[in-house]
């Protein structure tokens, strides 16, 4: 339970994915994003779903895939962190950082040492992602909004090369 925005976090259920497009698709202002959640949960890429209820709500949501990074002759394990969406009128009450916090909690849990995202750069850096964390790995994305976290201090030490996201984002 979130203390502050009175959010509880948990996992994703089948009986949640109706909202979840909601969510997505309201948060966005465009369906493109619930159509990449569906398609990579169709596809069983997801690797940590969960929900933001409010009231009973689904007020947010937070997808975290397997991706990949090509460095050198080895393929280094990763995470993605896409999308994180919450309901406009759920918005600026702590929402988003409860779903964030919780999902990389999880993901230490899970022995996880890296996630990588592309957003905005007002908001990542408060979790701990950097740019220069990220300034050794190429991606189709503008490299001021591609930030990377190590869950595990220096576990992106040596490692330079281009990124893999799962073939549902359609890169
Ligand atoms: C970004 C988003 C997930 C944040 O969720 P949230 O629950 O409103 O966030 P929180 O309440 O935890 O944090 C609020 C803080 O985030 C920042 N923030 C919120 N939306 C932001 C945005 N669009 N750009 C930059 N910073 C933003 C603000 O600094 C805000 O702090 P303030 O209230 O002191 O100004 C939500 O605004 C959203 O769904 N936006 C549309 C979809 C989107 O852009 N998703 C992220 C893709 S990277």
């Amino acid at each position: 339970m979130c203390s502050d925005c009175a959010a509880l976090i948990r996992d994703e259920q089948p009986a949640d994915i109706a909202e979840v497009r909601r969510v997505e698709t309201e948060a966005f202002g465009q369906a493109e994003e619930a159509d990449l959640v569906d398609r990579l949960r169709d596809q069983n890429a997801h690797l940590l779903s969960l929900i933001a209820e409010v009231d009973g709500q689904v007020a947010g949501h937070i997808l975290f895939t397997r991706m990949w990074i090509r460095s050198g002759e080895t393929r280094v394990s990763a995470v993605a962190l896409a999308p994180l969406a919450v309901l406009p009128e759920y918005q600026r009450r702590g929402v988003g950082t409860a779903l964030t916090n919780e999902g990389l909690r999880r993901l230490r849990g899970m022995q996880e040492r890296i996630v990588l995202v592309v957003g905005h750069k007002e908001y990542y850096p408060r979790f701990g992602f950097s740019r220069e964390s990220a300034e050794r790995l190429s991606t189709p994305f503008p490299t001021d909004s591609f930030f990377a976290l190590e869950l595990v201090p220096g576990a992106l030490d040596g490692i330079a090369g281009s990124v893999e996201y799962h073939s549902a984002f359609g890169l």
